[in-house]
Formats: structure tokens, sequence, C-alpha cells
């Protein structure tokens, strides 16, 4: 044995700075190898599904906006997720597995990795708006052994609140990217005037999903 001493894994672990510069470097390159490039990639950038194709999505109406934002105030997420994973038990079960161009114009997306209850990126279409609105109110109405919990204030009008800021939130949206025209904002108040929190939340629900319909 030389007495020199030899670089090895001993000195590394001996080391506590040189072990958090070491592991700092070898997560960073891994990172930057996993994540740089989906910047750059039209297909987690852009509105195309796998094959390059274009999808027709479109920012959400603004009944379904208001739809979305009150899914998220109700906490629907945290027994939903809204992401079909590439499975085919998902695939059989929900439909065609989510693609990244789904998601541009969803802030924030609601992907959820919670599943208390199914799938619902491809609810859109599933049931009839009557179906839903039964189930909302009370879902143990429609599916017996449900231990979904009932949202019966959701048949109250959309709140004054929202529909004062509605315009706001749309224009804020179109800054950052969403294509709403002039027209769509105009309208946007009327479009929620003398609906229900129930009826926008079901808009939501029917759109969800159906941008990739040439699939099913
Ligand atoms: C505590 C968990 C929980 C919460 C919170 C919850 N759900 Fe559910 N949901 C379930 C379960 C479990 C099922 C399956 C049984 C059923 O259909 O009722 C379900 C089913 C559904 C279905 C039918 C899906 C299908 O494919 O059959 C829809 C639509 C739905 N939920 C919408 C919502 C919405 C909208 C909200 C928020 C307002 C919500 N859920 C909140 C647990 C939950």
């Amino acid at each position: 044995m030389s007495e020199k001493k030899k670089f090895t894994h001993d000195v590394i672990e001996r080391s506590v700075g040189l072990m958090i510069v070491l592991t700092l470097l070898t997560v960073s390159v891994g990172g930057l190898v996993e994540i740089v490039p989906l910047f750059f990639q039209k297909s987690t950038t852009q509105a195309i599904d796998r094959q390059g194709n274009p999808l027709d999505i479109k920012p959400y109406p603004a009944l379904e906006l208001t739809g979305r934002d009150i899914y998220v105030r109700e906490g629907c997420y945290n027994c939903h997720s809204q992401m079909i994973r590439p499975f085919r038990a998902e695939t059989e079960r929900y439909g065609h597995y989510s693609v990244a161009g789904e998601f541009i114009y969803d802030r924030p997306f609601q992907w959820g990795s919670k599943r208390t209850g199914p799938d619902l990126h491809r609810v859109g279409g599933r049931y009839s708006d009557e179906w839903h609105r039964v189930h909302l109110i009370n879902p143990r109405a429609v599916v017996p052994e449900s231990n979904m919990p009932a949202f019966p204030w959701l048949e109250r009008p959309i709140r004054a609140v929202d529909m004062r800021t509605i315009e706001t939130k749309m224009e804020r949206l179109r800054m950052l990217g969403h294509p709403y025209t002039d027209e769509q904002i105009a309208r946007a108040r009327a479009d929620l005037e003398g609906k229900t929190e129930m009826d926008a939340l079901i808009a939501y629900l029917q759109g969800l999903g159906t941008a990739l319909s040439n699939f099913k």
C-alpha cells in the first residue's frame, strides 16, 4: 500500500463541503437535461397531439371559466385528478390519455394525483347536464354507494363579485397569451347573467377533455 492518499469515494464521504458541491452538480445536470428541453418541445408548449396534429382547443368561455374557479374553490381536486396516464387500465376506463397540449389554457392545471373519485379529464359529454345536477346536489341519488359530498348550495346564482371580476380575469389571461377577442370579453358579464353556480360548473365539466375528440 502506498502512503500517498488516493482520491477515492472515501474522500468525498468524509468531506461534507465537497459532498454538497458534487451532489448539487449531479442534481443540476440531471434536472437541466430533463427540464430544459420541455421549454422547446412543441408537444409541451403548443396545442397539438402526440402526432403533431393541431388540437381544437380554445380558452375557456366566460361561463366555463367561472365554473372552473368554482371547481377550485370547492376543492374538487382533492378527490379528482384530471390526468389520464398512458396505461391500458386507465385508457380503457377513461379514454385517450391526456397530452400536454390540452392544458395550455389551464392556469393552474388540475392534474393532481389524488383519486378518491374517478379521473375527470374526459368526463365532458359522458353524462347529461341533468345527471350532473342531480349528482352534485346529492351524489347518492344516482350512485348509491358514493361517498362524494353533496354540494346543494351551488344552486344559488353566480355571486356578484364573480360577475364584476370576469372581464378583468379574461383580460389578465389574455395578457398571458389566451386569445380572447374583445367581443368575448365585452359580453362576458351577459354570458353569466341569470346563471347559477351549478350551470357554470356543469358547463366546465361538459367541456373537459373534448378537444381530443378525434381520437375517441
Ligand atoms: C371527498 C371526495 C370527493 C370530492 C371532494 C368530490 N368528489 Fe366527485 N366523486 C367522488 C367519488 C368517490 C366519486 C365516485 C362515485 C360517484 O359517482 O358519486 C365521484 C364522482 C364524480 C363524478 C362522476 C365521474 C364519473 O366518471 O362517473 C363527477 C362528475 C364528480 N365526482 C364531480 C365532482 C365535482 C365537480 C366536485 C367538486 C364540486 C367533486 N366531484 C368533489 C369523490 C369526491
